[in-house]
Order: C-alpha cells, then structure tokens, then sequence
C-alpha cells in the first residue's frame, strides 16, 4: 500500500516494498546520498541520520511504512547558505577524514545548534554520542562544531585555506563534497537497470560443502542470477601473496572460516537479493574448527587451508650475539606473557563493489580498494580475460586502516555483471562486512629481557605466536613485521627473537593499522616498566638511556644513519611528565617506532602522471589510495611546492588510465613514494613554465613521475649494513589518567619528518591515538568455533565521543633526507605506543601489572562507555 510523506518540503508517495528501511527508501528510490548505509540495521554509527517531525533519528532502524505521513528532512533539505557554512565549518577545522560519517554529523550538528546555539563541549559530546567517527578521534569534530555555531552566529567566516604547499594546513581535497555527501562512495553510484547483489556465506567454519540448492533463491520473483563456483570462468583463488582464497567454496571443498562466500545473487532490489540469498539451501558436513594456536600446531591438527602444510605460514626469526648468556649476566632480569586480541577496523564504509559491462566488450569496476592495480589483477584473472579488459577507478573510500587491502567482493560483483549484462553493485552487510575482511592479529608475546645496573637494556629474547586465521593475507609479513619491531626504539645489543604465523579457522587476520608493531610495543614497554621498577629507575629515565640515536642499530639490524627523531620526542614530553607527578597524577609514558615503507627487500615503487588538460588544470594521476589519510591533499601541496602553481589547480585521480600499479596502500609509504614521484613529474612541469610555456600550450602533454627502491635487505640477511626500511617515524606519548583512574589526556610528540599539512597531521595522530585507547581498553573481536560473537558496533567497542579524552600533539621534525622535502609516513604510528602508556598509567594508578588487552577491568576501561558484549548471535541463527 502507497505511503505519503514529505521529503525536504517535497510531497512524496511511494509503495513500500518488503523489508526495505527507511534509509534504503531515501537511498535506493529517491535518490539521496546524504544519509550513508553504515550498519543497517542496528542504528549504531548515525551516518543514516535524518530529521522526522523535527527529531534525529536513525533511519536504518525504522521500517520504510512507518514514513507515512512524517515529514523528514535530510542534509539536502537543510538552507543552501547554512548547509555551505556548515560544511566550510567541518573542512576549516579540519573536522573531517574519509569523510563517511560527516553528513550524518553535519546535520546532527544543524540540529543542536537550532537548539543550542552555544553549545559547551559537553553538550557537543552528548550530541555525538550516536554517531561513529574511526578517522578523527573526534577532536576536531568538537572544534568543527564550535567553529559552526560561531559562523551560525555571524562572529566568524569560515574560510579553508583553498591551496598552498608545503608547511600549510590547505583543506582537504574535496573536502565540502564530502561533508555535506555530494561525492559519491562506491554504495552511491546508481544507473539504469542496475541489480543488486547479495552474498550467502559459510555458516561453519569447518564443513565440507556437500550441495549448494540454489532453486528456491532463482524462483524468486526479481532475481535475475545466482552464482556459485561452476560459474567462475578463471582463477577461483586470489590472494596478495598466496594463492589460497577462493571467491568461492565449491561443493565437495570443506570451508576456512565463516566469511567463505558459497554463492551469490543478482535481483532487481536489495532486499530481494538479501532474501534470495537468505534462501539458498546448503548442506553440510560438519567438522570442529581449529580456533587455537596452539591446537593448530600439533602435528595431528587438521589442516586449515590445503595451500599451508602444519598450519604454519610463516616464522621469522633474529638472532643477534648470545641471548641467554647476556640475560644470565644481567644485572636486572625480568619475563612474562602479554595478549593482544583480535581487532575490527571498523572503517565506517562496509566493502562495496560496482561493475558495469562497457560497450567495447570491457568491464568498468569501482572499488574502494587499497590498490585498485592489484584489485585489477586479481578480478581479472578470476574472469579469465586480459588485465587490459577490465578498467579500475578507485572511489572515495570510506575508511579502510588495512581491512581493504585484500579483495572482498569485487569478483563476484565483476562476475555477476558479466553474467547478467548489467550493471550491479554489491554492498555488505556490516555483519557480513565484519566476518569477511582480515583483522588485526592477537598475538601472544612471551619475553624475557635484561638490564645493567644503570638500566642499559643487555638482551631481548622474544617469543610471538600469532593468530593470523584462515588465509594467508598478508599475515607473514605483519608477524615480520613484530619481530622486526620487538625491541621498539630502543637499543638493545642481544636478540633472540622468533615470530610465528599460525594458521585457525578464525577469521583471517592481516593488515591494520600499525600492522604488529603495536602489540610488540605493548609487550616491549611492559618490558621496560618492569625493568625499571626492578632497577629503581623513573620509567622516563630508563627510556631515555635506552632510546636509538644515530648510529645506533635497531632490532632489525638495520644501522640508523639519519633522521632519529626520539629522544627529541621523549624530551618534548619531560615538561608535561613533571607536572602530572608532581601533581600526584598517575602518568605513564611509552615510546613506539613505525617503519615507513615495505622494505625487507622489497622493490617498490611510486608512479604517478600530470596530465596538463585543456581547461588549465592538471590531473595529477596516482597509484596509492586515498582513505581519508589525506595523501590526495598532500600530493597537491607537493605539486603546489614545485611547480609554484596553486595546489588547487592539480586534480588527483586514482585509476587505471597508465600503469601506475605500486601495490597496496600500506605501511605508511603512500606520502613517501608518491610524494617523490609526484616532485618527479611535477620538476618536469616546472622546468616547461620557467622555460616559458602555459598551462594552455602545454594542453595534452603528460609527465612521468617514477620512483623505485631497490636498496633495502630481507630481515636476518647477512650483509655488513642490514638496511631493512627506508626511514622510521618515532614517537613519544604520556597518559594521564584522572583521581578516578579515568582517561584524562594525551600528550603525543611525533617525528614526522617534516610537517606537510599541520592540520591533516594533527588529525591523523589524534585519530590513531583514538584507536589506540580503544585497542588499549575497550576494543575485541572475540569468537566462538571461528565466528565473531559480536557484531554490533558499539560491542566491538570504538570509542564513543563522550570517552575521548584532551590529545595534546607535539610534530617534530627530524629531516628524512630520503622522504619528499623530509617527510616520513605518519598514518600509522600515532597507536604504536598507546596501549604501553596507558598500561603504564594504570600500573601509577593502581599498583596492578596488566598484560592482557583490552583492560577493560581497569578503572579506565571500565569508564568507557561501551565495549560491553551482551548480546551474542545465537548459534541457531547463523547463517
Ligand atoms: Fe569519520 Fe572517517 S571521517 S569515519
């Protein structure tokens, strides 16, 4: 039956189809691309957030029938001069990152301000307490929105800085686009004809697929295609570097773990695919999953994935002089056990996939990838047609932190389009999107480490055993990557350090943020606390005896020859120290080490193209993803700083008109490699405009921006100057807690080489320290047989904006000869150290040593308002 209602003053009438949501509603029919599908349906991240008879509501939670009669008002609906002021708000104070939730806040924000034209930090903290932010850590957010009411007041004007070069806080590229949800993610595009696809995954972990009956979904009225694995014309298995993950699970095959797509479906609605989907009948044989390390391991464990004998993927091992005889002649010797667990990244965009038969016999494919050239690779390969018949464009991407990196539903989307002859998109549910991506890893650290009588550090030895889940990912090299990494920033001259990767039936994990360096920083620093209560030294002393300076060798081997920001970093921090202790204020300090850079041998490259274009601006093609990190603006300041020309004249474009494949957007590389492929190219420009030339005559031509890294060693090879990465990040952080044991406020110091955008850079430290409080106390993915036992959002446990606490930023700049005009990657070690200081902070408070993450019986932890688990999905009930 029609409903009526009125939609941003316009009268509306529509029929209802069954099980579509009110979001669905104003997105899939009416068009509308301000309210964002983050979790539907469980209303928990607001960005679907629209105004009912005046009331902010979650429209993902309520039924498209009980529209009738209301009238809603969504970003688009809100006065065009409010909603530009609004949105130059959010970009002024650099309030916003992948940009997902915004337009769910930018309204929230219209709202209270109606209400509350002044509103104090509190009220504002309230008011977001519904809405989700993984980028920001909300800080900004806050200072956006008291930037709004002054502008709302007429007492200011905002004005984001339009361009500039390097040094200045220029606004995010697109930034107004975003903000109010003009630009569109993937899950945005729309076109004639278009199908909507679902996926129907393994209910088991570990289950030998006996049949797939797929009659009852193709009876369904409006489904168009159900595909399973007899319909992959070419390579089933993908994988960044094994070929081990099918795109589907075909009958006779036994299952890995709960995100196994078995089959998929075309229809012409979301919710007729869903239920299609819903309705694909599979039988089972069942078998008991393997979920424990340790149970993995033993020689008559069954095998996990066929491609990986014993369940082993990987060890990595450093060995450095005489481990046990230097810890025997340790004047201080400490050990224990540390635990880090399982984490989501909860990117606010679930995995969206968009494909489109082109006239030419080519398939068009949006992707919010990490690296739309491995994206390219793989789909193709899986469709058996040449990489040249399948053309990639990369989207907004609406968070990712590594959960992006591997493929998730972009070649049964490029299939089914295929098949059908139609355009189709693909998007997740969040449970879905929850079960299928890789996680971070929980890693068990055993160390047994020593110190002199002064508190120099004598020797580490190191045992890490990783769950790293049901497929290879990039697993190995995030395990490396903690070995590589085991002894933090700090010197120490004796290693015996082993890193294993160990293959479950749980959920792949891979890479995220800080990619296992944050869980051997949490066990290094316990370390050194420990250290120092057993030498009778203040735990900032013993850091500064042990931090690597120049000329100092680091766990890896790798001899530092320049750039070594840390104890600049530490001393930064020395001031605010003081006054907490004398105070009487618990405070706990840490320090971390990020690598910029794959390294390990590894050849990489940044490629990117200018491309003069006859209206005067220039397309400035890149291989790299931007995820909300800021690597677009950057690029543009690069550009800005060479050529001379305003930044805003260099378009950034992610696609794959040349051939710039650089593989993923990972290890905090994408300002490093593409800023000096991007000074390159844009040298060559600027050599044409002294030499007299105008953007207009030189209307057409491209130039070439490449780069390639050829000088960095596997770890543990024998050379004489082992050079592992091409330059590290360092940082330095406090935590203070209050008289409670509450989060009361970070001090971070950060060497970043040089500082490119001030304001993105503060944005990004203060987002990763938002994560790291949230790995710290209050984040965990936990599972029951390989299947995640919550998958609601606030239960995973991100940080609400009313538990965020004061994030002081302190940028140093230690000139990284090798980084584009200095600079070295920041994205991912603002929550390396975190987890450590905090721990170190309720050690202050309460006399307790905690080894176990999240710390969520901590007085700190338990005052985070969510992470609790309640309820959990009955075992009936998966599917
Ligand atoms: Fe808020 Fe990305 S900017 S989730």
């Amino acid at each position: 039956m029609a409903i009526h209602f009125e939609l941003n003053g316009t009268r509306q009438e529509v029929e209802p189809r069954e099980g579509e949501s009110l979001l669905s509603l104003l997105r899939d029919r009416l068009g509308l691309s301000s309210p964002k599908n983050g979790c539907e349906p469980q209303g928990q991240c607001g960005c679907c957030l629209a105004l009912i008879d005046g009331q902010p509501k979650t429209t993902c939670t309520i039924p498209a029938q009980r529209a009738d009669g209301k009238a809603i008002v969504t970003l688009e609906g809100v006065p065009e001069e409010e909603r530009r002021l609004l949105a130059r708000s959010f970009v002024a104070a650099a309030g916003l990152q992948c940009g997902f939730c915004i337009p769910g806040i930018v309204l929230r924000t219209h709202h209270l301000l109606a209400q509350s034209p002044d509103p104090s930090r509190e009220e504002i903290a309230k008011a977001l307490d519904v809405h989700l932010c993984r980028c920001t850590g909300y800080l900004k957010l806050f200072e956006a929105v008291e930037l709004a009411a002054r502008a709302l007041r007429g007492e200011v004007d905002p004005q984001p800085l339009a361009a500039g070069g390097v040094g200045e806080a220029v606004a995010r590229h697109q930034g107004e686009a975003l903000a109010l949800g003009e630009r569109p993610y993937v899950d945005d595009l729309r076109r004639e004809g278009m199908l909507f696809g679902a996926v129907h995954l393994s209910a088991h972990a570990r289950a030998t697929v006996r049949a797939i009956d797929t009659r009852a979904a193709e009876a369904m009225e409006g489904v168009v295609r159900v595909a399973t694995a007899a319909d992959v014309p070419g390579e089933r298995f993908h994988g960044l570097l094994h070929q081990d993950w099918p795109g589907f699970v075909a009958v006779g095959e036994t299952t890995r773990c709960v995100g196994d797509v078995l089959a998929v479906v075309a229809a012409r609605d979301p919710q007729t695919a869903r239920r299609a989907a819903a309705a694909i009948a599979v039988d089972y044989e069942v078998h008991p999953p393997v979920v424990d390390v340790h149970e993995a391991m033993r020689p008559d464990a069954p095998r996990v994935n066929d491609r990986h004998p014993g369940n082993l993927l990987s060890i990595s091992k450093i060995v450095l002089g005489d481990a046990e005889a230097a810890l025997r002649g340790s004047a201080h010797r400490v050990e224990g056990t540390w635990r880090t667990q399982r984490i989501e990244h909860a990117f606010l965009e679930p995995e969206a996939a968009f494909a489109e038969p082109r006239e030419d016999g080519t398939l068009y494919l949006a992707t919010q990838g990490q690296g739309i050239f491995d994206d390219r690779r793989q789909v193709a390969a899986f469709l058996g047609v040449p990489e040249a018949e399948v053309f990639v464009e990369l989207f907004p991407n609406g968070g990712a932190f590594g959960g992006k990196e591997d493929l998730s539903i972009q070649p049964q989307t490029a299939l089914l389009a295929r098949l059908t002859g139609r355009p189709v998109k693909l998007t997740l549910t969040r449970e879905q999107s929850i079960r299928m991506h890789p996680k971070r890893h929980p890693i068990e650290l055993r160390y047994e480490a020593g110190c002199d009588a002064e508190g120099r550090l004598t020797a580490v030895r190191a045992r890490l055993i990783g769950d790293t889940g049901a497929y290879a990912s990039v697993g190995e090299k995030v395990l490396r990557r903690a070995a590589g990494h085991a002894c933090g920033p700090y010197r120490v001259p004796t290693l015996d350090v082993e890193a294993a990767a160990v293959m479950t039936n749980n959920p792949p994990c891979g890479a995220m943020r800080g990619f296992g360096v944050n869980q051997a920083s949490f066990a290094m620093e316990g370390v050194l606390d420990a250290l120092a209560e057993a030498a009778g030294l203040d735990p900032f002393e013993l850091r500064r005896r042990n931090v690597v300076e120049v000329g100092d060798t680091l766990t890896s081997g790798q001899r530092l020859e320049k750039s070594v920001g840390i104890g600049e970093c530490l001393e930064r921090l020395r001031p605010a120290y003081e006054a907490a202790r004398a105070a009487g204020k618990a405070v706990g300090v840490a320090c971390g080490i990020k690598n910029s850079g794959i390294g390990n041998g590894a050849v990489e490259h940044g490629r990117t193209r200018l491309r003069v274009e006859a209206d005067g601006t220039v397309a400035l093609y890149n291989g790299f993803t931007e995820m909300g990190q800021g690597l677009s603006t950057l690029l543009q300041q690069f550009a800005a700083e060479v050529t001379g020309l305003p930044s805003s004249r260099f378009v950034p474009r992610t696609d794959t008109s040349f051939e710039l494949g650089c593989g993923q957007t990972t290890g905090s590389r994408g300002t490093l490699l593409s800023g000096r492929a991007v000074i390159a190219a844009a040298e060559q420009l600027r050599d044409d405009l002294a030499a007299g030339a105008t953007l207009e005559s030189l209307a057409g031509k491209t130039y070439r921006g490449e780069i390639e890294i050829t000088d960095t060693h596997p770890l543990g090879k024998k050379v004489e100057r082992p050079k592992t990465h091409t330059t590290y990040g360092f940082a330095a952080q406090l935590v203070i807690l209050d008289a409670e044991g509450r989060l009361e406020k970070v001090v971070a110091a950060h060497d970043v080489g040089r500082v490119v955008n001030p304001d993105l850079c503060v944005g990004q430290i203060q987002g990763a320290v938002h994560m790291g409080l949230g790995h710290a106390l209050s984040e965990e993915l936990p599972c029951v047989d390989g299947m995640p036992i919550a998958t609601r959002l606030r239960e995973i446990g991100v940080l609400r904006a009313r538990d965020m606490p004061e994030v002081e930023v302190h940028l140093v700049e230690a000139h990284e000869p090798e980084g584009p005009f200095g600079a070295k990657g920041v994205g991912e070690i603002g929550l390396v150290p975190t987890a450590g200081a905090v721990a170190a902070a309720l050690f202050a408070f309460d006399g307790v040593r905690r080894r176990t993450l999240p710390m969520k019986d901590s007085p700190a932890g338990r005052a985070i308002t969510v992470g609790r688990i309640r309820a959990r999905i009955p075992r009936e009930e998966w599917r």
